[in-house]
């Protein structure tokens, strides 16, 4: 089983990368290698297994690096390379060429594996809530139509559509999954517009101040790292006919405000740690976040076996462990 992830140098695809490491068999079959691309790669890079890894740094809008990364006799692919929220609503040219460029690149060469005889890759692909905007229903479900007021979230549906499209003429079997906003988000802040869902408990737990750009009620639709990787290997796993012709899926979450979080946060962390929360309104976030949905049922993703986090509390509570903090 070779694996290619791409965006496997940032947040989700090294979690991933990590994961798949230690899972040692996807779908049933051992794992022999996972080649990563990215344009660049965190310290941890060198922690792996370097028999089973290989670390390219690339571009995936560069069709020699798509062709030199996803090889023949890769049977899977998690497409997670991309510009996000904020980046691509700042930079359109950026946001249309990595975002949707190299998503075409990718899936033609996935077709031409498939068609020269070789079984092509299965594929994962990550799209986002971003797909919805505009008017909205108080709370969306399996039935609302994809209505994107970014560039983000039109390149992502766009993308989605080509993997339906590309599924559907048999030139590839691909999947993709709508993520919430993924918190607790290790490391540093990001482009992304939802940034602050992380940086409200993230910044306060390392001793650090976190100016909120939004305000304290605003929902947001979330799910822990540790369930996005087992998603994104479930929705792998999955066998062709558990998706049908809707090869697009709404993850479940749950739904806290930001004053939420902080209260969960000060339960476990205390009051010192919540106070070090202080918003600062910031109107371009705000424009984006607004159009962002936050309450949804996914009854289809649940009936799949899809699992969102219990409650906020256990969140941060994953937060805590994986990074070793102490209270
Ligand atoms: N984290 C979230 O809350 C969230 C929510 C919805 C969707 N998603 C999607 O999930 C995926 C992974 O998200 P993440 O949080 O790990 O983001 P991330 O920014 O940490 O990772 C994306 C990676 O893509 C890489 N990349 C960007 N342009 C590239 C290029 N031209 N060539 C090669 N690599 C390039 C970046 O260097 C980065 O490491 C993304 O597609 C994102 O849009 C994430």
């Amino acid at each position: 089983m070779k694996i290619l992830i791409t965006g496997g140098g940032g947040f989700l695809g090294f979690r991933l990368a990590r994961t798949l490491l230690a899972r040692g068999q996807l779908g049933g079959k051992a794992i022999t290698g996972i080649t990563l691309l990215d344009g660049a790669f965190p310290s941890g890079i060198k922690d792996l297994d370097k028999k089973k890894v290989k670390a390219v740094t690339g571009d995936v809008s560069n069709a020699g690096t798509i062709t030199s990364v996803c090889t023949p006799d890769t049977d899977a692919v998690f497409h997670l390379a991309a510009v996000v929220s904020g980046a691509a609503e700042a930079d359109f040219d950026l946001g249309m060429r990595v975002n949707l460029k190299g998503m075409e690149l990718l899936l033609e060469q996935m077709r031409r594996i498939g068609t020269s005889g070789n079984q092509p890759p299965r594929l994962v692909y990550t799209s986002s809530v971003a797909a919805f905007g505009g008017d909205l229903p108080e709370v969306l479900d399996d039935s609302t139509i994809a209505n994107p007021q970014t560039s983000y979230g039109a390149q992502k549906v766009i993308g989605e559509y080509l993997v339906t499209d590309y599924s559907r003429k048999g030139y590839i079997d691909g999947r993709s999954l709508r993520l919430p906003t993924i918190v607790v988000r290790a490391g540093k802040p990001n482009a992304a517009a939802s940034s602050f869902a992380s940086s409200v408990i993230r910044e306060p737990l390392n001793g650090v101040i976190s100016e909120c750009p939004v305000a304290p009620q605003t929902g947001v639709w979330l799910l822990s790292p540790g369930r996005v990787v087992e998603a994104f290997i479930h929705a792998w796993e999955l066998p062709a006919e558990a998706w049908g012709s809707r090869r697009w899926l709404n993850l479940p979450g749950i739904t806290a405000s930001v004053a939420e979080m902080v209260e969960a946060m000060r339960k476990l962390a205390g009051d010192a740690v919540a106070k070090r929360v202080v918003y600062k309104a910031d109107a371009r976030i705000q424009a984006i976040v607004k159009t962002w949905p936050a309450r949804f049922r996914t009854p289809r993703a649940l009936e799949m076996g899809f699992k969102p986090d219990p409650d906020v509390e256990s969140v941060i509570r994953a937060y805590i462990a994986d990074e070793n903090i102490r209270l």
